[in-house]
């Protein structure tokens, strides 16, 4: 067991955010997944999914997924779709504990579309392109949410800051 904490959850979750929060609190070092493939790959997601399409960029994932697994202590932001491949909930257990954070589509809806805007359209998503966002959300949700509930511990992020979830996350993981 390497000790490592895996955030997971659907995208506006909060992963980074509460993240980077909860490595600050325990001192620990913070990995994002979606940051490290963009500069791994020197590329952007929309155009690494451009390229490779969804089933390249999920085979990117497992691959950096099996290089941070192999460190110990760390805090790692995964991407949203990482829990949805079994072998990687397998690598996540076998090296650390899953953490999946948890919102109700308006919210997750909201926090999607307020973050895009802070981005200036740098923080493109290719699962959720749709006319109709938030019933993208849903049916994703839907579709993925037995690969989420693999996790150790779910938290429900409604109405808390990214400090508080981190506060509870180990609290409750004993961190
Ligand atoms: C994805 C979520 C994104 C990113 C990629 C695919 C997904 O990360 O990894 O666009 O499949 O849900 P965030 O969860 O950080 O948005």
């Amino acid at each position: 067991m390497n000790n490592n904490v895996y955030i997971t959850g659907f995208s506006g979750s909060g992963k980074s955010t509460s993240g980077r929060e909860l490595a600050i609190l325990l001192e620990r070092e913070f990995v994002d997944m979606d940051s490290e493939i963009e500069k791994l790959h020197e590329q952007t997601i929309r155009d690494i999914f451009e390229e490779h399409g969804e089933v390249g960029f999920r085979g990117f994932e497992t691959g950096l997924l099996t290089q941070i697994s192999g460190k110990y202590g760390q805090i790692v932001s995964t991407g949203g779709g990482v829990p949805t491949i079994p072998q990687n909930v397998k690598i996540m257990k076998r090296t650390g504990k899953i953490v999946c954070l948890l919102a109700s589509v308006e919210t997750l809806s909201k926090r999607i579309s307020d973050h895009s805007n802070i981005a200036g359209g740098k923080a493109d998503r290719p699962m959720l392109y749709s006319d109709d966002k938030t019933e993208r959300i849903r049916d994703l949700l839907d579709i993925r949410r037995d690969s989420y509930n693999q996790a150790d511990l779910l938290v429900d992020t409604e109405d808390k800051s990214p400090k508080m979830v981190a506060i509870e996350i180990a609290k409750v993981l004993e961190l």
